[in-house]
């Protein structure tokens, strides 16, 4: 597999690279202090083109290759990875998710104003009870008329109270079917929507995490995504793509981690030199860039595949597994590399090694991630996969 960029992915990144050190890295530790959400960078991504990159033309997207994708989330991410969450739920879970599975009419109102980056969109899948168990939904869908009436909470809902639109799973069969799941667009408009509550979380506050209430909401029979019944299939379809977006990520939260702990470790003076010249530190440091190289080989791995037409989910969920664990390892280690001034909120380690805790969980736990990769295995071993 050939893991050399184009020139048109060196630009990218590049460019990228850039626009995140002007835009964003000036703000992002006031952005999360004060829980702000920075829409003004969601309307410039947008104008870049690079919040339609999973988009069809047809519908103001650039239909880009996964490996730039994904090299965007990484550089983004790199400097902040709330604004890297917020492009890949938008471009990963709603935008895929209209662009493989909408409706015509559907796709020209909301994929084209989403591939502008004039509407932000979310992905409602986990409910209070239903989190790794994703088939236990207890939202129920029933259909009246031209609608679908709503009922339930939604929980876990990344950019939930900023985002126009949801893709959101409900149950459609009757009590006594075996259930069924089916997927639908529902605007922030329609009535019957309230947000519960925004979560208290470790880290990631310019993304807020919400707890969303549906009574009696209705929706249009015809924004119904995909087939009906078909919505748990199309969610995990999403999460492999998307998963191979929060592995990528955590490559670029580890990088930057990296990036703070060699400078630290160049500046600070111990035993009368810098600290980089003693060996446990070098020591920390190679270890960690390794883990971080072998991270991005598996993401890129998988963002190829993906351009390539071949099967995936198993390489995403490893890829996915091993960065964000590896993003664990390295915001340890370079907090450890600063000392007591790494336990503090003047040094951005802090926030890194908070920001990391989670993408160990999110789009799938790494116990998750062990069962898809089994369960692959198994059934290649069995000679499903050719
Ligand atoms: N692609 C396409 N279809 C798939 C698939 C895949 N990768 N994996 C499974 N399916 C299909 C199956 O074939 C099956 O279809 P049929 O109904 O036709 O048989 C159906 O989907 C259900 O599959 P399983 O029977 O394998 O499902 P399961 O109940 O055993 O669950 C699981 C498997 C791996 C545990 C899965 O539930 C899972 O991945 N759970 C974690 C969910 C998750 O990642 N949630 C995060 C939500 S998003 C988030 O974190 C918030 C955010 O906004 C960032």
């Amino acid at each position: 597999m050939d893991f050399s960029l184009t020139e048109e992915q060196k630009l990218l990144k590049e460019m990228v690279r850039e626009f995140a050190e002007k835009e964003i890295a000036p703000y992002v530790d006031k952005w999360e202090e004060e829980h702000h959400f920075p829409r003004e960078i969601f309307r410039k991504l947008g104008k870049l083109g690079l919040l339609g990159m999973t988009a069809n033309p047809e519908y103001s997207g650039t239909k880009s290759d996964y490996l730039s994708f994904i090299l965007v989330l990484e550089e983004l991410s790199r400097v902040s990875a709330s604004v890297a969450l917020t492009v890949s739920v938008h471009s990963s879970l709603f935008i895929k998710a209209l662009q493989e599975y909408g409706q015509e009419e559907l796709k020209k109102k909301y994929l084209t104003a989403a591939a502008r980056g004039e509407i932000l969109g979310a992905f409602s899948l986990s409910e209070p009870g239903a989190g790794s168990d994703a088939s236990n939904l207890q939202t129920k869908a029933y259909q009246k008329g031209d609608y679908y009436i709503i009922n339930g909470i939604k929980s876990w809902v990344t950019t939930g109270s900023e985002a126009e639109a949801f893709i959101l799973f409900a149950v459609t069969s009757a009590e006594k079917e075996k259930k069924k799941i089916s997927a639908f667009l529902v605007d922030k408009k329609m009535p019957g929507i309230q947000i519960l509550k925004l979560e208290k979380k470790m880290g990631f506050h310019s993304s807020p995490t919400a707890q969303i209430a549906f009574e009696d909401c209705p929706v249009p029979a015809t924004n119904l995504i995909g087939e009906e019944g078909r919505g748990l299939a199309i969610a995990l379809r999403l999460l492999d793509g998307s998963r191979i977006g929060i592995a990528a990520q955590a490559v670029g939260l580890a990088q930057q981690a990296l990036e703070l702990g060699i400078r630290y470790a160049k500046e600070r003076e111990a035993f009368g030199q810098k600290i980089a010249n003693f060996e446990a530190i070098q020591f920390m440091l190679a270890d960690a860039a390794t883990l971080i190289e072998a991270s991005r080989l598996l993401t890129y791995q998988a963002a190829l595949l993906v351009d390539y037409n071949l099967p995936y989910t198993k390489e995403a969920s490893m890829a996915k597994l091993f960065a964000s664990e590896t993003a664990n390892k390295v915001t340890y280690l370079a907090l450890q590399i600063h000392g007591g001034y790494g336990y503090c909120r003047e040094y951005p380690i802090e926030r890194l090694f908070r920001e990391a805790r989670v993408t160990t969980i999110y789009e799938g736990t790494s116990e998750i991630q062990r069962i898809v990769i089994a369960r692959q295995l198994l059934k290649e071993a069995e000679g499903q996969i050719c």
